[in-house]
């Protein structure tokens, strides 16, 4: 396998192909995660940064400094609100990604399948003949979405379990892989009884919260590192027998793991020592940035873990997709909320500037968990069917129709580094490693 993570830092290019160090001033960020991490000492972590429940408490200028990019958050989103309004782009279809090389039928678990990207998805992966194993938060959503899903494509074979599975309960995630080992391990359909597991093709990790209320789990999680990465986590090491399991009329397992742009404020927002949001001020958006940097690390350490022979993991950024996962930070953009009339003229301006629907945005997804060309990179965070950032140039992600990362390195980097910084500080090897490590701590009560 290609070793990624040491060739990372020369891919690290901006759109001109120039070298991202040299093309942007570096800045003395704060940086939880690079600062505070692995520190042994933790009297004297605690006492270096210093913050109260309410927040930071010291002034030095790196706090200032974190402050006001704090403020200018908000400047960030209407620059590229502004500058999209200005672009046009062109979409190939889905399908056309995913007939190219595609393998024979998988069976492939995906979760939060009953909503937004999660079930286009899931209907996209049926409709190329795939077995798709529907997850959702309670079996009557699950079944609900396999209604409406068959409701379109009769033939489709879309599989639900009698399980709750609330990821926000490790208890239940627990139990719900339970039910999925024992229905992959169920006779085979030509009558063999007793037959060991059947290999899980692909693991889906997609379901998420964004930018929600501070709320603590049934273990007592912050509620996005608990949904958004542990609850996953968890799901993949108790399945492992699924994905692992030897058929050799198949290729390698692929884990698949659904992260944002938005991971971009890892290196603000990641802090290895506070995962929970127990001693700095909760802040949704970190909390949000914070378990998408998670799910990339976690991607990471599966790819460098495992020969690509054995798995194969990336992760992926949809694009900006118009689903419900709005639902806190703008409720009134949530589908039920909107216009019927007005839907058709708001896609069409929607398509325009970049955002896609949610048909749209699980190409990447179906792409990765179908596409035998996928199966060659491991550890790599695509933003398009093919197209892996860093590494892709500007054309390319013009032609993809991803906006946001050009406008974001052309506009926005010199002011900043945005996204040129998008995995400095924190996308490494140390806090992958250690990510892992903390998470197994917190799961290891609910392991198989
Ligand atoms: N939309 C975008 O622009 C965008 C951009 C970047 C990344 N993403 C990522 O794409 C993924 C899918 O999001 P989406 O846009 O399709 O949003 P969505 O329509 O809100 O779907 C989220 C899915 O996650 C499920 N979920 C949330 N909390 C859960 C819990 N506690 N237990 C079980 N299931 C839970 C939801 O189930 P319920 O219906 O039961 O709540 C739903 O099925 C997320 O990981 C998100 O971070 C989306």
């Amino acid at each position: 396998m290609k070793n990624l993570h040491k060739t990372r830092a020369t891919q690290t290019m901006n759109a001109l192909g120039t070298p991202l160090t040299n093309a942007y001033p570096r800045r003395n960020f704060y940086c939880p995660c690079r600062a505070k991490s692995f520190r042994t000492n933790t009297a004297s972590s605690a006492s270096s940064f210093a913050r109260t429940d309410r927040g930071f408490a010291s002034s030095s200028p790196d706090v200032e400094e974190h402050k006001a990019i704090v403020t200018r958050r908000e400047t960030i989103l209407g620059a590229i609100v502004g500058l999209a309004t200005t672009s046009s782009f062109s979409f190939e279809s889905v399908a056309s990604f995913a007939a190219e090389g595609e393998t024979k039928k998988q069976i492939i678990l995906i979760t939060g399948g009953n909503s937004g990207i999660g079930k286009t998805a899931c209907e996209q992966l049926a409709r190329l003949g795939h077995k798709v194993i529907l997850h959702a938060r309670t079996p009557a959503k699950a079944e609900q979405a396999k209604k409406e899903i068959i409701y379109g494509q009769p033939d489709a074979d879309i599989v639900t379990m009698k399980s709750n599975c609330d990821l926000m309960d490790l208890r239940e995630v627990q139990q719900y892989c339970k039910e999925v080992l024992e229905y992959l391990s169920k006779s085979s359909d030509d009558g063999e009884e007793n037959v060991s597991v059947k290999k899980l093709d692909s693991l889906i990790l997609n379901a998420g919260i964004m930018a929600a209320p501070y709320e603590l789990t049934k273990q007592n999680h912050e509620s996005h590192f608990g949904i958004n990465h542990l609850a996953h986590f968890l799901m993949y090491e108790n399945l492992k027998p699924a994905l692992f399991a030897e058929d050799s009329s198949k290729g390698p397992a692929r884990v698949i793991s659904v992260s944002s742009l938005l991971a971009l404020i890892g290196e603000l927002a990641l802090d290895l020592d506070d995962l929970d949001f127990e001693r700095r001020k909760y802040d949704k958006w970190y909390a949000y940035g914070q378990s998408k940097a998670c799910n990339i690390l976690f991607a990471d350490d599966l790819a460098h873990e495992n020969s690509k022979s054995k798995l194969v993991a990336n992760s992926l950024h949809p694009g900006i997709v118009t689903t419900d996962l709005v639902r806190y930070s703008f409720p009134d953009l949530i589908a039920s909320k909107r216009d019927p009339e007005r839907e058709r003229w708001i896609r069409e301006q929607a398509r325009k500037i970049g955002i896609r629907d949610a048909d749209e945005g699980c190409k990447t997804h179906v792409w990765l968990a179908t596409n035998d060309a996928a199966l060659e990179t491991s550890g790599e965070f695509f933003v398009d069917p093919g197209l892996v950032y860093p590494g892709a140039t500007r054309q390319q992600l013009v032609e993809a129709g991803d906006w946001f990362l050009v406008s974001g390195e052309e506009f926005l980097a010199p002011e900043l580094q945005f996204p040129a910084r998008l995995f400095d500080g924190w996308r490494n090897d140390e806090i992958r490693v250690k990510l892992r490590e903390r998470s197994q701590d917190m799961v290891s009560e609910f392991l198989l």
